[in-house]
C-alpha cells in the first residue's frame, strides 16, 4: 500500500524563528527560492508567526512586500502561513473586521494554506479566521495545540479536532510547539484522530527533546499525510527534524516523498553559506524540557531577559515558578501569547518576593477571560488575587471588540498607502509608523 507523504518546508518561517530569532533576511531566502520551487514540496511555510513583527521591528522590511516577492519567485509551490486565530500575527485579540481583512489580504498577496491555532485551544477564537479563509477559497488548516498537563488528554484533543472539522477545517494540524510529543503518543493520537475525522492530518513538531523524527515515523504509520521539516542547516534543536533525513528514511518505505535528495543538498549548501552572516546557536537536544515542559524558545527568551536585567541568578527559581503559575491558571499551553504572559508573571512573582503582588495587564485580561477559556478553571484563590471580585466574561472575547478598520484608516491616513499598510499599523502601530516614515524618506 503505497502512500506518498507530503513535506512542508519550514526554512522561511519556523526554522529561523526557532533558531535565528526570526531574523533570516529576504536576500538569503531569494538565494534559494527558485531551487525550493523546483523541489515539489507539499508546501513551504513562508509567513506569519513572528515574521510579520520581526520584519517591521528589526529588519525595516515590509512583510507584505516579502510575501509578494516570494510568491513571484516561487510560482509553482503552495505557500503557507501560521495565523494565531483571533490574535492574527500579534499578541492580543482583534475585532472580526480586522480578521476578515487580514485573511483576505494574505490570500490576495499569495498565501495558499493558512494554518490557524489558538493558544488555549478555544475553538471560538479560531472560527472567524477559519470562515474568512473558506470565503477566499484558500486551504483552511486548523490546529490542535499539543501540550502535556493533567488537564490534557487524547480524548480532549479529538473533541477539539471534531469541532474544528465541523466548522469547516480542510485539514487538522497537530501543533507540538514544545517538541513534547513522544512516538508512542503520536501514534495513539493520530490513530484516534483518523477514526474521528475525515480530513488529512499534518504533524508539526520541534526537535527540542529529540523525539520529533521518531514521532513523525510513528505518526506516518498511523495515517499522517504531511509532516513539517526544515532543511538540515536550519534543523534540529528547537527547530524541525531535518528534511533530507526524513526524505531518505521514507524512500525505503511505502511512504516515499518523491523529493530529490541532490537538489535538497544544493539548497542546503547555499543556506550554509548564508548562515555565516548569522549567530546560530548549537542545535542541541534539551532534556530539561521533558521535566519543565517549558518550550525551548521560551527558555532562551527567559534566559536572555534575565541576563539583560542582571537577574540570571534567579533562573532556577523562575524555572520552578513557571509550572506553578501555569497550574494555578488552568494549564494554558505555553505557546504565544500564553508563554509570554505566564513567563512574565513567573518572573514578577520571584523577583518581588511576593506572589501576584505585581500583576501585568495581560494576566488580568487572561483571568477575565479576554483571551478565551482556560483548559480547566483557574484556582479561585488565585483568581481573587488577580482580579478581586470582578466576574470573568463568558462570551467569545472578540464579541466585545468594536470594528477596527475604519478608525485605523483615519488614524494613519497620509502614511498608509493600502489596506495592507493599515493592517500593519493596527497590529504594530509604532513599528509600522516608523517603517512608513522611513519608506517616505527613501
Ligand atoms: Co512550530
Amino acid at each position: 500500500m503505497q502512500r506518498k507523504i507530503g513535506i512542508t518546508e519550514t526554512l522561511f518561517r519556523d526554522a529561523h524563528q526557532s533558531l535565528l530569532a526570526t531574523r533570516l533576511k529576504i536576500e538569503h531566502m531569494l538565494a534559494v527560492a527558485e531551487m525550493i520551487d523546483e523541489v515539489g514540496y507539499h508546501s513551504v511555510e513562508v509567513w506569519g508567526g513572528a515574521t510579520f513583527d520581526t520584519c517591521l521591528r528589526y529588519l525595516n522590511e515590509d512583510p507584505w512586500e516579502r510575501l509578494r516577492t516570494l510568491r513571484k519567485r516561487m510560482p509553482r509551490t503552495k505557500l503557507q502561513m501560521l495565523l494565531r486565530g483571533q490574535n492574527l500575527v500579534a499578541y492580543r485579540q482583534y475585532p472580526d473586521d480586522v480578521v476578515d481583512t487580514f485573511v483576505a489580504k494574505a490570500v490576495e498577496n499569495g498565501i495558499d494554506i493558512i494554518r490557524i491555532f489558538d493558544a488555549l485551544n478555544d475553538t471560538r477564537n479560531i472560527e472567524r479566521a477559519l470562515r474568512a479563509v473558506k470565503k477566499t477559497g484558500a486551504h483552511a488548516q486548523a490546529s490542535v495545540v499539543y501540550t502535556v498537563s493533567p488537564a490534557h488528554d487524547i480524548p480532549g484533543y479529538v473533541k477539539i479536532a471534531k469541532e474544528l472539522v465541523e466548522m469547516g477545517a480542510d485539514s487538522i494540524c497537530i501543533k507540538d510547539m514544545a517538541g513534547l510529543l513522544t512516538p508512542a503518543r503520536a501514534s495513539e493520537l493520530v490513530r484516534q484522530l483518523k477514526q474521528a475525522v475525515n480530513v488529512p492530518i499534518q504533524l508539526h513538531s520541534h526537535y527540542t527533546c529529540g523525539f520529533a523524527s521518531m514521532a513523525y515515523w510513528e505518526g506516518i504509520q498511523a495515517g499522517v499525510a504531511v509532516v513539517d521539516t526544515a532543511i538540515s542547516a536550519l534543523a534540529l534543536g528547537t527547530s524541525q527534524p531535518p528534511t533530507e533525513t526524513m526524505v531518505k528514511v521514507l524512500q525505503e518505505t511505502d511512504y516515499d516523498t518523491g523529493l530529490d535528495l541532490s537538489l535538497l543538498a544544493r539548497i542546503n549548501q547555499e543556506i550554509k553559506k548564508a548562515l555565516a552572516d548569522y549567530k546560530k546557536p548549537q542545535a542541541a537536544v534539551n532534556t530539561e524540557v521533558m521535566v519543565s515542559q517549558i518550550p525551548g524558545g521560551m527558555l532562551s527568551n527567559l534566559r536572555a531577559q534575565l541576563e539583560q536585567q542582571k537577574l540570571s541568578h534567579k533562573y532556577d527559581e523562575i524555572l520552578e515558578e513557571v509550572p506553578r503559575v501555569r497550574k494555578e491558571l488552568g494549564y494554558p499551553p505555553l505557546v504565544t501569547p500564553m508563554s509570554q504572559i505566564i513567563g512574565t508573571q513567573a518572573v514578577l512573582n520571584v523577583i518581588t518576593g511576593e506572589r501576584y503582588k505585581i500583576k501585568t495587564k495581560e494576566i488580568k485580561d487572561y483571568v477575565k477571560g479576554l483571551y478565551g477559556r482556560p483548559p480547566v478553571p483557574i484556582e479561585p484563590e488565585v483568581q481573587k488575587m488577580i482580579i478581586g471580585d470582578e466576574k470573568p466574561i463568558t462570551v467569545r472575547p472578540a464579541d466585545l471588540l468594536a470594528p477596527g478598520m475604519e478608525e485605523a484608516r483615519k488614524e494613519i491616513k497620509g502614511l498608509a498607502a493600502s489596506d495592507e499598510d493599515v493592517l500593519s499599523y493596527i497590529l504594530f502601530p509604532e513599528y509600522a509608523r516608523q517603517f512608513f516614515l522611513s519608506r517616505k524618506q527613501a
